[in-house]
């Protein structure tokens, strides 16, 4: 479990942080947040070095997309989802845990 300040965020601007030892890219939307897997799951690039739009984020290194909201993998050459992180916001602070 990772708790950060929700005004650090900036909208459209993801950041990799660690969860329990695993790398997460964390995305705030508007007022949402969401946490996926930082590895794409086509190669071993950072997702948090991409670029959002919409809910998805594309992977800078060979152009995958990810929905951010469900980890699917919407874009090839990506096939495989990303996991998806647990996020609850109690005001400013965002937890973000590990699903298993
Ligand atoms: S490493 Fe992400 S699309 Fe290839």
């Amino acid at each position: 479990m990772t708790t950060i300040d929700f005004e650090s965020l900036t909208p459209n601007k993801p950041l990799r942080i660690e969860v329990d030892g695993r790398a997460v890219c964390v995305a705030r939307i508007g007022e949402e947040v969401f946490a996926i897997g930082d590895t794409c799951s086509h190669s071993d690039a950072s997702l948090a070095e991409g670029d959002i739009s919409g809910y998805k984020i594309e992977c800078w290194l060979h152009g995958a997309e990810f929905d951010l909201r469900t980890g699917e993998a919407v874009t090839p050459p990506a096939t495989s989802p990303v996991p998806i992180f647990s996020v609850e916001r109690d005001g400013n602070t965002v937890t973000i845990t590990s699903a298993e």
